[in-house]
This record gives C-alpha cells, sequence and structure tokens, in this order.
C-alpha cells in the first residue's frame, strides 16, 4: 500500500502530529494547514493588524484590501457572479443558522421546510427551531440502502407547501455525493428556496454556484485546508435581497438614530461587528493552494478511499454505513461498542472519530449507539492506513 502523497510535506502539522506518534484519520471534522496558509497567517499577523473597513490608515486600508481580496477569491473559487454575493460568517453553522433567521418572514404558517436524513445538526437543527417558531412543517426525505436520498420518496413530499428546501452536498456520515441537481429542479418546480450545505461537498469538488443554481451555499473555510472562525455565505444576487438582517452593529448600517437604523445590503449587512481578518486572510491563501491542486488529487483521494474500503470490507464483522463513494468511511463492529474501539484506537495513537457525528438522527435510524469514522485528507498516505488497520486489529482481537 504505497499511496505516497506528494502534498504531505508541505503539512507541518502532520509532521507534528506524526512526532507525537499521531495518525491523523479525522479530516472530514477538520484539516491541517499547509505552510502556505501558515505563512499567511503569520505575514498579516506579523505585518501589523488593523481593523477593516473602518480606518482611513495606511494599515487599514492594506488589511481591508487582503480582507475584500478574499471575497473576490471566494467568488471566482465557488464562480459567483459578483463578489457581493459572497458573506464571510464563521462557518457552515453560522451560515445556516443566518439563513434561517434572515428567511423566516418569507415562510408562512403551515409552510414545509424540508430536509433530508442525512443531515447533519448544523442543517437540521436551525430549521427545526425556526419550524417550531412559526408552526411549520419539517419534512424529512429518506434515504436509501447507499445512503443517498431517495428520489422517488422526494418527488413524493416536494410539493406545493415546499418553501425551501436544505439539502447536504456530502454527507459527513454516509460520503455519498446526493442527487443535489434533481432535487433542486424538484424544489424549483414549487418556487422554493435552496440551500446546499457544502461543508464537505467543497472540499474535495470545487463547487460552481451558477452551475447548481441553487439559491445559497455554504461552506466552512477549516475543512477546506484554512484557517477556523471563517466560512463563506453565498448568495445569488436575488435572493441576497430577500434576506431580513440578524445581527446587529459595527459597520452593517447606513444609518442609525437612537430610536431606528437603516442597514447596508450584503455582503457587509450581514457581517456585523469586527469580522476574524486574519482568518479570512488565511483562506485567501486556502482557496489559491486549492486553486493549484490538479487531477493527481482526486486520484490520490480516489485511491486511498479505495484501499480504505477493500480494508474494512476484508475484516469479519465489519459493517460499513451505506456505500461511501469518497473521502471517509463510517463503520460498526458486531458485538463491540464503538466507545471501546475509540479508547483502543486512540491509545495506539489513531486520530479517528468516534459517536453520532452531529448527526444523532441519523445515526438512531440507524439503529446504532454511534459508529466510527476514518476521513481523509490529501496529506494521508498508505502508511497512515496500514497503522490504523495494525491498530483495528489489535483493537479487535482484544474486544472480541
Ligand atoms: C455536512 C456538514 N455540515 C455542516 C457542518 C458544520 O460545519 P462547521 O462546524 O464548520 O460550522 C459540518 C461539520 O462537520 C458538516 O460535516
Amino acid at each position: 500500500m504505497a499511496l505516497n502523497s506528494p502534498w504531505r510535506a508541505e503539512f507541518p502539522g502532520i509532521r507534528a502530529l506524526e512526532a507525537d506518534g499521531q495518525t491523523y484519520l479525522d479530516s472530514a471534522a477538520t484539516a491541517q494547514k499547509p505552510q502556505a496558509v501558515l505563512d499567511a497567517l503569520l505575514a498579516y499577523l506579523a505585518g501589523g493588524v488593523a481593523n477593516v473597513h473602518r480606518a482611513q490608515h495606511l494599515p487599514g486600508e492594506r488589511a481591508t484590501r487582503a480582507f475584500e481580496a478574499t471575497r473576490s477569491q471566494a467568488a471566482q473559487w465557488l464562480n459567483a457572479l459578483s463578489s457581493d454575493e459572497i458573506i464571510f460568517t464563521r462557518g457552515s453553522t453560522e451560515s445556516l443558522n443566518l439563513l434561517a433567521y434572515g428567511l423566516e418572514h418569507l415562510l408562512p404558517p403551515g409552510a414545509q421546510i424540508v430536509v433530508s436524513a442525512a443531515e447533519h445538526h448544523a442543517n437540521l437543527l436551525p430549521w427545526q427551531q425556526l419550524a417550531k417558531r412559526r408552526g411549520l412543517e419539517l419534512v424529512i426525505l429518506p434515504l436509501d440502502q447507499a445512503g443517498s436520498i431517495d428520489l422517488n420518496e422526494a418527488a413524493r413530499l416536494i410539493g406545493p407547501a415546499t418553501c425551501l428546501l436544505a439539502i447536504t452536498q456530502l454527507s459527513n456520515v454516509l460520503g455519498r455525493w446526493q442527487p443535489v441537481d434533481a432535487l433542486l429542479a424538484l424544489a424549483k418546480t414549487q418556487g422554493a428556496l435552496t440551500v446546499i450545505d457544502g461543508a464537505q461537498g467543497a472540499v474535495h469538488a470545487r463547487p460552481d454556484v451558477q452551475a447548481l443554481g441553487c439559491d445559497f451555499y455554504v461552506c466552512s473555510a477549516h475543512k477546506l485546508y484554512g484557517p477556523d472562525g471563517v466560512g463563506l455565505l453565498y448568495g445569488r444576487s436575488e435572493a441576497l435581497a430577500k434576506l431580513q438582517h440578524w445581527q446587529f452593529g459595527g459597520e452593517m448600517v447606513l444609518d442609525a438614530d437612537y430610536q431606528d437604523a437603516r442597514f447596508r445590503a450584503a455582503p457587509l449587512g450581514f457581517e456585523a461587528g469586527t469580522p476574524a481578518v486574519s482568518a479570512v486572510i488565511g483562506l485567501g491563501a486556502a482557496l489559491d493552494w486549492l486553486s493549484r491542486l490538479d487531477q493527481t488529487a482526486a486520484a490520490h483521494e480516489a485511491a486511498l478511499h479505495a484501499a480504505l474500503l477493500a480494508g474494512l470490507q476484508a475484516r469479519p464483522g465489519v459493517q460499513v454505513l451505506g456505500e461511501p463513494q469518497l473521502a471517509l468511511a463510517c463503520f460498526h463492529v458486531e458485538g463491540v461498542h464503538n466507545a471501546d474501539l475509540a479508547h483502543l484506537l486512540s491509545e495506539q495513537g489513531i486520530a479517528v472519530r468516534t459517536g453520532h457525528h452531529c448527526a444523532m438522527p441519523l445515526i438512531k435510524r440507524l439503529g446504532l449507539a454511534g459508529a466510527t469514522r476514518v476521513s481523509l485528507g490529501l496529506y494521508n498516505d498508505g502508511a497512515d492506513l496500514q497503522r490504523f488497520f495494525a491498530a483495528l486489529d489489535n483493537a479487535l482481537e482484544l474486544l472480541r
């Protein structure tokens, strides 16, 4: 299992973890950062920081230029029509909460919000709570055996009362591309708003929001080899114009009096307070880094994933959840509690994730208390998988 990674050497975090005896296989939770991102962060932080959009002085102008350059880059990377369609948030979770508040006034009582059974809590709970606040119906699209949203059921469930569809592009538990195009077509026939959770999908295929034709798309920098604390909310300009403001404070205001105020349009109207300037600049470096990747990246990910699946499937009693297509695999082992397995893997320096993966309703629907997830980054190689499988075999020998 050679599967060398040409990118591994660019990740000091991987070297540091290796020196600590740790094999990192939890990139779907958060990814290590390439040197280029660390350099960009240090250059900004050590080069004299300043707040953005507020100051007339040189450092302020420089920081604002770098900050806004990332917005243009993000627009280009997502193939948005304009950088005004890009709002910086703290991450996918905040983007989705922003939408659930910002769109609330458009959803009449009795309307339906449609999500899938595969959603991460970040794309379930904001809509669930909105439904509870407004007396709406939350409709859950079921999955097929492989872990894809069932399109026949979707065609039956998405109807005239559907006002909003919010679905994941790639499940963080099942590792499958969802049939987003077909689902968006069904929703659009009903005139519903469409939201795509790209937190996992954006990492493995560059999104094209115009080709997708969605109203909103969200993702998080920290999963894209960038800094934590910043995420993107793309909104088609006509859809953004419908959003109600949700957080209030500095810089999002056009004019304020003691008793009333008027607010800016997107994007600045939705970026109240001092943003994560350094993280946004670091995200710019991450997008640069991602833009330089070629076909070899997808081929490396595919080869690693195939080796991961083959290794899991070869072990008796190991049951992979659904039929993952890329990036990750979740599994449970008959007769073994996932917490015991997690403990023994962790003792052997294997950093994988165990539990409900912030998708508790899905794990419950699968009849499990939890599952173990191995997820891959571009820096992982065949030796990482070998260490994982050796540790898994040791653990299972002890536990069974
Ligand atoms: C599919 C999916 N959606 C949303 C999120 C939330 O992302 P964040 O924690 O960066 O806000 C995650 C994080 O794991 C995810 O996997």
